[in-house]
């Protein structure tokens, strides 16, 4: 599905935002893809020899890779402006989601009152968000993703969908459904008798996989869960205008109030690396739970694996976790989910870890996959 298609509930931004947040873009763009990629050649010529120089021999373990790194000026500078740049987007797009935010609270309630309305939205006034979302604002959006100002409050789901795109320089939620497009290829070609009659897609945030699973899956019922009120206000409304059949439901990855064997295809797109191992795991309990025979699964995510890296790289790519509120990032990154699966009770034989682009020639997405033989 292209998702660059505008919609009702996405805020209007002003020339003035709109332009700040393309300035944005580009200071990212300049930061991460110009000035990251030369920090490996400013290690080994600068910082790796001054660091032997003074303690005799060279920084090998991660750590004291970072204590040289961080002592290096320029390595401070792209750091601090990296957290800067991450920090003016959620600004940035705070400015529209904040200023429209009673126009597209009124239009919610507007799309769920409708009798053409196509799906549903199921909050839990009891249910409260898991400490993991609760404790930090997740790459420093505003709020966290359970952000709920009352009402009928849509900002979270909101600055996520804008916050996303620009979070992938322009590339992100509102173009081409990269994720769940690739996913639906892995299934068509690694199950192609799977025809689901129920899906669900854990993890949804603004539904931005949850509507290309409807589209692409007339016949199915599709549910999407996630823990944030201002988060499934936005992704039921989002959903309605753009004419997608979506059911949604404030309910945790980890304990679902489905019955047993309700689902032939379980989805998560890029949510193990925003969950602890304790969730993640209880994840896959849930989906093999709630599989019923012939159903799979598919849990999607960045190809982020520190299995058979350099210390320098796993330097590199912490430095999420410390800057940008990815508590998860590295616990993630060292999970084997293989033996979850299993433990979940998946058969060895019915389980596959592993790229995307080998079985569907796609982005390199990591999947953690089960299945139950029919
Ligand atoms: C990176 S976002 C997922 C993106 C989304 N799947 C998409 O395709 O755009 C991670 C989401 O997982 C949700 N989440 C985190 N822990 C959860 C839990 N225990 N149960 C349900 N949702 C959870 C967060 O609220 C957040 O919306």
């Amino acid at each position: 599905m292209v998702r660059s298609v505008t919609h009702d509930m996405l805020p209007q931004a002003t020339a003035d935002e709109v332009s700040r947040q393309q300035f944005i873009v580009a200071l990212k763009q300049g930061l991460n893809r110009g000035l990251r990629s030369t920090q490996g050649e400013l290690f080994e010529r600068v910082v790796a020899p001054a660091y032997e120089a003074e303690h005799g021999h060279p920084p090998a373990q991660r750590e004291e890779i970072r204590a040289a790194m961080q002592a290096e000026p320029a390595y401070q500078t792209w750091s601090a402006l990296a957290r800067a740049a991450q920090e003016q987007m959620w600004v940035a797009v705070g400015d529209s989601v904040f200023r429209d935010r009673f126009r597209m609270a009124r239009r919610a309630a507007e799309l769920d009152a409708s009798p053409q309305r196509l799906g549903s939205l199921t909050l839990n006034p009891n249910f409260e968000p898991p400490r993991g979302v609760t404790a930090v604002d997740i790459h420093l959006q505003t709020g966290g993703y359970a952000l709920d100002l009352g009402g009928y409050d849509c900002s979270a789901g909101a600055l996520y969908e804008v916050g996303g795109n620009l979070y992938a320089f322009g590339q992100g939620i509102s173009r081409t459904d990269s994720k769940s497009a690739h996913v639906q290829r892995f299934i068509a070609e690694r199950f192609p008798q799977l025809k689901p009659k129920r899906i669900l897609d854990m993890g949804c945030s603004a539904g931005s996989a949850s509507v290309p699973y409807a589209l692409a899956f007339p016949e199915a019922e599709v549910h999407a869960i996630d823990v944030g009120a201002g988060m499934l206000r936005y992704a039921h409304a989002r959903a309605e205008a753009l004419g997608a059949a979506v059911h949604f439901h404030q309910m945790d990855v980890a304990a679902t109030s489905f019955p047993d064997q309700y689902f032939d295809l379980i989805v998560s797109h890029n949510v193990m690396h925003e969950i602890s191992d304790a969730t993640r795991r209880g994840m896959f309990r849930e989906s093999r739970r709630l599989l019923r025979p012939g159903g799979v699964c598919i849990h999607q995510d960045v190809p982020l694996r520190f299995g058979g890296l350099s210390e320098f790289k796993k330097f590199e790519l912490s430095w999420d976790t410390r800057h940008n509120n990815e508590p998860y990032w590295e616990v993630y990154a060292n999970c084997d989910p293989k033996p979850e699966l299993e433990a979940a009770g998946f058969a060895q034989d019915c389980i596959h870890v592993g790229s995307l682009s080998a079985a569907a020639g796609s982005l390199p997405w990591f999947v953690a996959c089960g299945w139950i033989s029919a």
